[in-house]
C-alpha cells in the first residue's frame, strides 16, 4: 500500500516521511491556494523532496487546456502526476494524455461508475474523495470498497488511491480493506500516533527504572 500526504507544506512533507517514510505527495489548487506561493514552486519544492508521485491538478476545465497543463508539468519535475477530474472533458484528455505517456489519473472521484471510466482509460490512479462522497449523502468508504473490489476483479492497473480522509477510522477501514493507497492530510497521519497508553506505559517503564544508569553507561 503507497501512503501519501496531502499537502504543500515543505516541514510537513519532511515531518511525514520521518514518521513513517511517505510514497509521495498529493496536493490540490485549494491547498496551493493556501500557500503564498506559486504552484510551480509548491510542486518543484515537493518533488525535491520525496522521489515519489508528485500529483499536480490541472486548472483547466476543457480537454484541450489539461492536456496542455499535465503536459507543461512535467518540465517541472519527472515524477509529476497530473490530476485530471472526473468531468467529460477530463475523461477525454485522460485518453489523449495516456496515448502520448504522460503519467494522470482521475480526481474528484464520486461514483463506481467515474471510476470504471478511469480504469478503462488505464489511468495512473483514480481517487475516490471518501469524506466528501460522505458528505453527499451517499457512503465514501463503501464506494471505495467497491472500487477496489471492481479493479482487482477486472484487473485494472490503475492504483486506487482512496483521498478526502477525515479520520483515523476511515484510514484503517481502507487498509483492511486492502486498497491501493491512501492520501493523508498532515493531522489524520498524526493522529495515528496518539495513544495515551502508550506514553503512560512508557512513563512506567521509566519510573521503574528510576535513577538507575542509563545502559549506554554500563
Ligand atoms: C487528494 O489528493 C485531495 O487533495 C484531498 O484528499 C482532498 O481532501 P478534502 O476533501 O479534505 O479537501
Amino acid at each position: 500500500m503507497n501512503l501519501y500526504i496531502d499537502t504543500a507544506s515543505p516541514e510537513q512533507i519532511r515531518a511525514a516521511d520521518r514518521l513513517c517514510s511517505i510514497d509521495g505527495v498529493t496536493t490540490n489548487p485549494s491547498i496551493v491556494a493556501g500557500t503564498d506561493r506559486r504552484y510551480r514552486e509548491v510542486v518543484e519544492t515537493a518533488a525535491g523532496i520525496t522521489d515519489g508521485p508528485v500529483f499536480a491538478q490541472v486548472l483547466a476545465e476543457d480537454a484541450d487546456g489539461m492536456v496542455r497543463e499535465a503536459r507543461g508539468y512535467q518540465d517541472w519535475a519527472d515524477h509529476v502526476v497530473a490530476k485530471i477530474p472526473a468531468t467529460r472533458p477530463g475523461f477525454e484528455a485522460l485518453g489523449r494524455l495516456r496515448a502520448d505517456g504522460i503519467p494522470a489519473g482521475t480526481t474528484v472521484v464520486f461514483t463506481v461508475e467515474q471510476a470504471v471510466l478511469a480504469g478503462k482509460n488505464d489511468a495512473t490512479f483514480v481517487a475516490p474523495y471518501v469524506g466528501r462522497i460522505d458528505d453527499s449523502g451517499a457512503d465514501g468508504l463503501a464506494t471505495t470498497r467497491r472500487i477496489q473490489s471492481i479493479f482487482d476483479t477486472q484487473g485494472f492497473e490503475t492504483e486506487v488511491l482512496a483521498a478526502s480522509i477525515r479520520n483515523t477510522t476511515q484510514a484503517t477501514a481502507l487498509y483492511e480493506a486492502g486498497v491501493d493507497a491512501i492520501t493523508l492530510s498532515p493531522s489524520v497521519l498524526d493522529d495515528h500516533v496518539g495513544a495515551p497508553e502508550t506514553d503512560e506505559s512508557v512513563a512506567g517503564f521509566a519510573a521503574d527504572w528510576g535513577d538507575r544508569d542509563p545502559p549506554l553507561s554500563e
